[in-house]
């Protein structure tokens, strides 16, 4: 059995992960302006949506432990396809989706790493349900891509 984090580690974990989705939120924008099918729009921002509720939940986490959670600002640009590398992609859905699967490949690793940790009970079921939304996000990009 893993041992528990202490407060310090789930806030430093946590950080890195709300940074991330930061990082993603960022991305979806870029590819939600550039994108010209109505149905992928649409999708990528009901995603960009799950993102931003990570944000703020895992937020509420570190902040009910007495810390401060990331601000949106700043953004550190993580992902292999951030928001500057998306907009360069404006008019080619195909090249924005391949960028997103990319991106989606990132997020849900780190969310895999984040379930093996060790977290207490309730944060530990926001990390799972927050996994299932990213497996979904990539499984759905995928899907649009073989259409
Ligand atoms: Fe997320
Ligand atoms: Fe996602």
């Amino acid at each position: 059995m893993t041992e528990l984090l202490n407060e310090s580690d789930i806030n430093a974990k946590l950080h890195d992960l709300i940074e991330l989705d930061y990082d993603a939120i960022a991305a979806y924008k870029a590819a939600i302006d550039g994108i010209d099918d109505a149905s992928h729009k649409a999708k990528l921002i009901e995603f960009m949506g799950d993102h931003e509720r990570h944000v703020s939940e895992f937020s509420g986490v570190i902040r009910k432990q007495g810390g401060t959670p990331p601000d949106s600002g700043d953004f550190k640009k993580i992902l292999t396809a951030g928001k500057v590398k998306i907009a360069d992609m404006i008019g080619s859905d195909d090249l924005i989706l391949k960028a997103m699967t990319a991106n989606e490949e990132q997020t849900n690793s780190k969310y895999e790493s984040m379930v093996q940790e060790g977290f207490p009970a309730p944060v530990q079921k926001l990390l799972e349900a927050g996994l299932a939304d990213e497996k979904r996000h990539r499984a759905w990009i995928k899907s649009a891509l073989n259409e």
